[in-house]
């Protein structure tokens, strides 16, 4: 073995592609779940046979040429174009917020410019720089009414707390479109994988050179692969939770994890889209998918039966699934002493979303792992091979 990587989602999987394809080494991937693909991982629910996203929707869409060119290598995209509705007060209304959410919220028949006068009148009460908490910052960008229908109870649902107690920077911007566009993503090129994730990722890991072990923590000495065996012996990448690699010495860095409840419903269709979300406090979930909208060109679904699933927002304990980084004032203090600790870690390269304690979308994780293989990797593991 040449390179161990640790960790099967996309950026251990692009590292290990290019490693093994174009410097012609051996990899061994190992991966403590018993799929690959890490998050992304998809599977054909039994009953319906419709492809559900395991650990929640996944959409892919970039603007970066090198990943666009690269990802096809693997697999085709249809034409899925994302969008999201929000159901409050009874009411369905599209997002982001745009002239249609607008108008249908203060019944109204605005143009471009007068809606923007609108909102910028609305947001005139409080000033962005002056925003003591996520409340006061949102009236700040998008005015009150909007902020209490839209986001006052969703972002409290989400954090499990009241949005005046969290800090004002868990939002930069809430964008306002003044046109009737509600494409969700304003990337160059957006679509789903043809034939799925999961048939996706296998094409990236089916190379002679690279050896996939599922069921393997790297942390478990019972098995050779592990931490103590390995680190300094053979170069490695780990993707895994950078303070879980250090025992948690600098503290635990806080996430925010999601709980899923799926189920097969007897109908056709049930929300008429992929992606309900629930604003009001009422409603104990965030948002609602229904996965046969993800692909409305495949004719192999049943007309009568769908799968849908809801999704529940907290914070994550010791043993969850770490989902979105909650980045407080001490999660980033620590996160600089991790990347200290990291850098003193001979061999070991840390990356993807768990190894950086950032959120990043696939076409990030595939972008930041090619240019580690780029300026990192080759440099050190050479040629001459
Ligand atoms: P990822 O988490 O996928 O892989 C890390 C792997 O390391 C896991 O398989 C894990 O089991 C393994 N591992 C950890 N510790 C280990 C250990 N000790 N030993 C062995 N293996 C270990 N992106 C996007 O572009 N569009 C979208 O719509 C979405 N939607 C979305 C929804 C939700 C709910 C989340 C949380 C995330 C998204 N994403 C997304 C982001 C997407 O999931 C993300 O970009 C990729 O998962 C990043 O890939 P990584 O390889 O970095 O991590």
């Amino acid at each position: 073995m040449d390179l161990l990587v640790v960790g099967s989602g996309f950026f251990g999987l692009t590292i290990a592609e290019r490693v093994a394809n174009e410097l012609d080494l051996k990899v061994v991937v190992i991966d403590r779940r018993d799929h690959i693909g890490g998050n992304a991982y998809s599977e054909a629910e039994p009953e319906t046979g419709i492809e559900v996203h395991r650990y929640g929707a996944h959409l892919f869409h970039t603007s970066n040429p090198s990943v666009w060119e690269y990802v096809n290598r693997f697999t085709t995209f249809t034409n899925y174009v994302h969008k999201v509705y929000t159901n409050h007060g009874g009411e369905i209304f599209p997002l982001p917020f745009n002239l249609h959410t607008i108008n249908q919220f203060f019944r109204s028949a605005h143009g471009p410019a007068s809606a923007r006068e609108l909102i910028a009148e609305q947001a005139s009460e409080l000033t962005p720089g002056e925003a003591a908490n996520l409340e006061e910052k949102a009236i700040s960008l998008i005015g009150r009414p909007l902020y209490e229908a839209f986001v006052r109870d969703y972002t409290a649902k989400q954090w499990q707390t009241d949005p005046t107690e969290l800090p004002a920077e868990v939002i930069s911007r809430l964008p306002v479109r003044y046109t009737y566009d509600n494409r969700y993503f304003n990337d160059t090129w957006e679509g789903l994988p043809t034939d799925g994730y999961t048939a996706w990722i296998e094409r990236m890991a089916d190379h002679p050179n690279i050896e996939v072990r599922l069921s393997t923590d790297f942390f478990d000495e019972s098995q050779p692969l592990n931490k103590a065996a390995l680190v300094g012996r053979v170069p490695i990448i780990y993707t895994g939770p950078i303070d879980r690699y250090f025992d948690f010495a600098e503290g635990e860095l806080g996430w925010r994890t999601l709980d899923f409840e799926q189920e097969v419903l007897p109908t056709g269709d049930y929300q008429g889209t992929t992606v309900m979300n629930y604003a009001d406090s009422e409603v104990p979930y965030t948002r609602i998918h229904e996965f046969r909208h993800f692909h409305p060109e495949r004719d192999d679904y049943p007309t009568d039966k769908t799968v849908i699933m809801r999704e529940f927002s907290r914070f994550a304990e010791r043993g969850d699934e770490p989902y979105y980084p909650v980045n407080t004032p001490e999660d980033r203090a620590r996160l600089l002493a991790y990347r200290e600790l990291g850098k003193a870690e001979e061999g070991v390269f840390f990356g993807g979303r768990l190894g950086t304690y950032q959120y990043l979308d696939m076409h990030m994780a595939i972008g930041s792992a090619l240019s580690m293989y780029e300026n990192k990797l080759k440099p050190a593991l050479g040629t001459d091979a």
